[in-house]
């Protein structure tokens, strides 16, 4: 059988970087591939790269057995490719509807005039989505839809050019449990319809789940494709590491110290009711519950990113005054947030930058900040977190998702932490650095730091927590020490 893609010998470099050498990719009619590897692997340049995106500097592209060129994004689309970004690509002050059709709406001739067809454009729209299986309301300003119903829009964007071949990069990393399965049924909708898919994900059980093949890449040359059913989850993740990795969890047997810190009685009108905790030095505390059950806003309270109504925080016996967040990380509490963007990083900013933006007073005398401490730190960071960028210098921007997520570590970490509360901290990370990040909290704790894990990766949690918090509607409803009830069932059972 022809393969619908194929790519050959594909080169691509950018400043100072080699991203893609010599990378080959197939695929068949009607399938799902699934192409893993690890963070800055150059899946993203790759897909970029077949639609249009980037150019490649060497390489050849088939369609159909047929040589093409893709000149630019709206030529991908023109020959039926479309891809779903990690961030979407909508216009956010149109209307679902006008999304949908923008730049190719169909015409009727009205006298001399081709006008625009706003009865087909709509009629089109409701049957696109119901194809999809999904309710959209046509007329609401995409800017108001959640992550998950803008990528539906982009879906259904796709099948307005009459897609063949749809790239879909990390898209549930963004998503809620039920968002995925919703998004899942979807695909198997596509995939019906003969609609060949590339996946692109982290979440192994995803990949297990959905593909039918499997291309692994690493550092950017290619290195294997198998079918699902031929292969196993240790070997992806050898191909992906290019070594052999038996436990994912480096956790070890700390003793565990005195009460560290402690919250009382924390309450925020609407969001979190009357939560109280004690947190122990050298202590992972995990935190779970359902997205919208307000973990993220707890967090937020404690450090002052979302102002509370009532409520103690208490740091070594002391209450803390804290009114906003730099109060908190001047006594020491670390909030590493889950949304990259909104908190986390500036991402036109260095890798440099961006890691010592919360601690310039530290590192500055009579307002002149002292560069070699900063550069230092920076190094220091990028090393032992394994910062996969060329230099300090380079932009956020242009580093991989994951290693976005690294500089996101860094940046908290080197702010000292007495207590440090990660939120989702290996969103979008693939397992080698997973296994890294969790080697690295690991260590804080048995440096005496005290450590809240708030995560819905529930093998994170029970691999990694002390004790797991399960917090519903805003309420503390349960809480279990490491042992025989500390169970994913037990869990999902007090959360939902
Ligand atoms: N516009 C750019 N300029 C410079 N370097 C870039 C650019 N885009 C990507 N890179 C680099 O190319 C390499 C591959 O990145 P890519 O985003 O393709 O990785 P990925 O496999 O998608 O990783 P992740 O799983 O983290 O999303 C990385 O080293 C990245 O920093
Ligand atoms: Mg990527």
């Amino acid at each position: 059988m022809t393969p619908i893609l194929k790519l050959e010998n594909i080169q691509k470099s950018f400043p100072g970087v080699r991203a893609l050498h010599n990378m080959q990719i197939e695929l068949m009619p009607g399938e799902i591939l699934a192409v893993c590897g690890e963070n800055g692997a150059g899946k993203s340049t790759l897909m970029k790269v077949i639609t249009g995106v980037y150019h490649a500097d060497a390489g050849n592209i088939y369609l159909n057995g047929e040589k093409i060129t893709i000149k630019e994004p709206n030529d991908a689309y023109s020959k039926g490719i479309a891809i779903i970004f990690q961030e979407t690509s909508l216009f956010k002050d149109l209307t679902v509807l006008e999304n949908l059709f923008v730049g190719h709406e169909p015409r009727r001739q009205v006298g001399p005039f081709k006008v625009i067809d706003y009865d087909l454009m709509r009629s089109k729209a409701q049957e696109i989505f119901k194809f999809l299986g999904v309710d959209m309301d046509l007329d609401v300003i995409v800017d108001k839809l959640g992550v998950a119903s803008k990528q539906m829009v982009e879906i259904a964007k796709a099948m307005t050019y009459g897609a063949k071949i749809l790239i879909l990069d990390e898209p549930t990393a963004a998503l809620t449990n039920k968002e995925v399965r919703a998004l899942f049924s979807t695909i198997a909708r596509l995939k019906e319809q003969g609609i060949s898919m590339i996946y692109i994900s982290h979440r192994m059980e995803e990949i297990f789940e959905l593909a039918d093949r499997v291309t692994v890449i690493r550092d950017g040359e290619y290195v294997n494709t198998a079918n699902i059913n031929e292969v196993t989850e240790n070997q992806l993740i050898t191909w992906m590491v290019g070594r052999e990795m038996s436990n994912i969890y480096p956790k070890t047997d700390l003793e565990i110290g005195d009460v560290m810190f402690e919250v009382q009685h924390m309450n925020r009108s609407g969001l979190i009711n009357d939560v109280s905790f004690k947190l122990c030095k050298n202590e992972i505390l995990g935190i779970a519950g359902l997205a919208g059950a307000g973990r993220t806003e707890l967090a937020e309270c404690i450090c002052g990113l979302m102002s509370k109504d009532s409520g103690k925080v208490i740091l070594n016996g002391k209450e803390l005054e804290i009114s906003d967040y730099k109060d908190a990380i001047a006594q020491g509490i670390v909030y590493a947030s889950e949304d990259r963007k909104k908190y986390g990083l500036v991402i036109a900013m260095s890798v440099m930058e961006n890691t010592t933006m919360s601690i310039l007073d530290r590192i500055s005398k009579s307002s002149l900040i002292n560069f070699g401490t900063e550069r230092e730190l920076t190094d220091q960071y990028m090393k032992e977190l394994q910062v996969k960028a060329p230099n300090r210098d380079f932009v956020v921007e242009n580093l991989s998702g994951g290693n976005q997520q690294k500089v996101l570590l860094s940046k908290a970490l080197v702010a000292k932490p007495q207590v440090l509360i990660l939120d989702e901290p290996t969103r979008g990370v693939d397992v080698g650095a997973k296994y890294e990040i969790y080697k690295i909290i690991e260590k804080l704790a048995a440096q005496g730091v005290s450590i809240i894990m708030i995560s819905s990766d529930m093998p994170e949690l029970l691999g990694m927590a002390d004790r797991i918090l399960v917090i519903k509607a805003g309420k503390l409803v349960w809480e279990v020490k490491r042992g025989p009830d500390m169970t994913q069932e037990k869990i999902l059972e007090k959360a939902l």
